[in-house]
């Protein structure tokens, strides 16, 4: 694995997603209480993108419930925006089957956010 710089603290808003790409990776960056968590940004659904949480949902006639997707901070869990499938930000779990999206270790050193991939 190598570390690889992908921003600063400060561009991730607190409860907030971003997307970054590493050696061809996308990957969401999480911000929880200053706490930040690194998966996989491409639902192992149908592909949605995990950080247009917050945009027009895209591929619209594919989905089954309401969006927008969630972050909950408390939980340390967010939502897809396309179906609602919930993931621990911390393993990547699936909350209701054994499915599991990739996680990376993300390392804060001063203002700067690097993952390992
Ligand atoms: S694409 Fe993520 S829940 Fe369907």
């Amino acid at each position: 694995m190598t570390e690889h710089i992908v921003g600063s603290v400060d561009e991730v808003p607190d409860g907030g997603v971003i997307g970054v790409e590493v050696d061809g990776l996308e990957i969401a960056i999480f911000n929880c209480d200053g706490d930040f968590y690194a998966m996989q940004n491409r639902c192992i659904h149908r592909r949605a993108a995990l950080h247009r949480i917050d945009e027009e949902r895209i591929g619209e006639d594919d989905c089954l419930t309401e969006g927008p997707g969630d972050i909950d901070c408390e939980k340390r869990v967010t939502a897809c925006p396309w179906h609602g499938w919930k993931f621990e930000l911390e393993t990547g779990q699936h909350q209701t089957t054994e499915k599991r999206m990739r996680t990376f270790p993300v390392i804060v050193d001063g203002d700067e956010l690097r993952v390992d991939v």
